[in-house]
């Protein structure tokens, strides 16, 4: 991997546990490709924090090495980024514990997604769900990252993140860099479900006509979009407050062809909804073809596959490590010198 001391580090990581949606793939897996010729980008699959919620070991460990393909498949380069598997890396639950020693579980049981989690698996919060949220800032800040495209679920967890980083540096010295939140440009493509647009596309949806995962196949990736909830005019134009459904399937056929939402209302100008949602469906399954192929075709090669995961994983615990011996030597374990 080439190191230039000019480029910012950029961190991310997407959890492995189950499908990932297009919404998931539009609103960051396909940006962090776009990232790393700017950045010196660092992105891990997250079985660590996968863990918080009930897994079944067999998928857990088969979606791992999946969602690593379906990094590669997306233009990820493992050449020019850090690409890695998170469990593989100890220094992560090292630092998680001596952040723990600067946390408050006031603040962690305050977090949005600690109370919404808890809620949806009432039968188990564990300590590792509460804990998330400093797992995830260790894993920011062992990489001194700069930057960290997050989504807005995830803003508050950053904000943590940045608490974090400067209640240690104010304890102990200028140890961690504090992070920022990046914005991708084109931060307008959040997905809503198809089943009901005034909720963001989850694969945890009870609906499986709600969302589209990047798996499906090209009938069934049509038959969901034929289903989409619209409304009952039939113009084609984006106005989200008034027309939800069909400003989100503008939305997704513009982040799946380029082509802008202008120029789509008029392509469609004076076309019934089904034609409309039909060519979205068209256009989903076109571009999601040759990843899937890509895809598989890794999935074929798990040799390969342990071979980037093995070297990304070499390379970020190289650099992890350097974080981490600073953080002993600031809070005072003894090293032998
Ligand atoms: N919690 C993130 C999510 O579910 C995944 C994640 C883990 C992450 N560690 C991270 C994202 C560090 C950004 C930075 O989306």
């Amino acid at each position: 991997m080439e190191e230039s001391a000019a480029k910012k580090k950029l961190f991310s990581a997407v959890q492995p546990s189950g499908s990932v949606t297009i919404g998931n793939y539009i609103g960051a897996i396909r940006n962090f490709a776009k990232l790393q010729d700017e950045y010196e980008c660092i992105y891990a699959v997250a079985d660590l924090h996968a863990i918080t919620v009930r897994q079944e070991a067999a998928q857990l460990r088969r979606n791992t090495l999946e969602l690593m393909a379906l990094f590669i498949a997306c233009g990820i380069n493992p050449e020019k980024c850090v690409l890695f598997v998170q469990s593989h890396v100890p220094a992560h639950c090292e630092l998680t514990w001596v952040l723990n020693t600067i946390a408050y579980p006031g603040e962690l049981s305050r977090m949005t997604q600690f109370k919404d989690k808890s809620a949806k698996h009432a039968e188990n919060v564990n300590m590792g769900l509460m804990d998330y949220p400093v797992l995830m800032a260790s894993d920011i800040l062992l990489y001194q990252a700069a930057l960290v495209p997050v989504g807005a679920d995830q803003k508050q967890h950053l904000e943590l993140t940045r608490d974090l980083a400067i209640r240690f540096n104010n304890r102990y010295g200028a140890t961690f860099t504090v992070p920022d939140g990046y914005i991708p440009k084109d931060s307008g493509a959040r997905v809503m479900s198809l089943a009901d647009p005034s909720k963001k596309m989850s694969k945890s949806d009870e609906n499986p006509n709600g969302f589209v995962t990047m798996s499906d196949d090209k009938d069934t990736v049509i038959r969901k979009f034929k289903r989409a909830v619209t409304d009952s005019d039939s113009v084609i134009r984006y106005a989200p407050e008034e027309k939800p459904g069909v400003s989100n399937l503008l939305t997704i056929y513009h982040a799946f062809t380029g082509k802008s939402i202008a120029e789509a209302e008029k392509e469609f100008e004076g076309k019934g909804y089904g034609d409309f949602k039909l060519a979205v469906g068209e256009a989903v399954a076109d571009a999601l073809a040759p990843i899937q192929a890509e895809r598989a075709k890794l999935l074929a090669d798990k040799a390969y596959l342990n071979g980037i995961m093995q070297r990304g994983a070499e390379s970020a615990a190289r650099m992890a490590r350097r974080t981490l011996s600073k953080v002993y030597r600031k809070v005072g374990f003894y090293s032998g010198e």
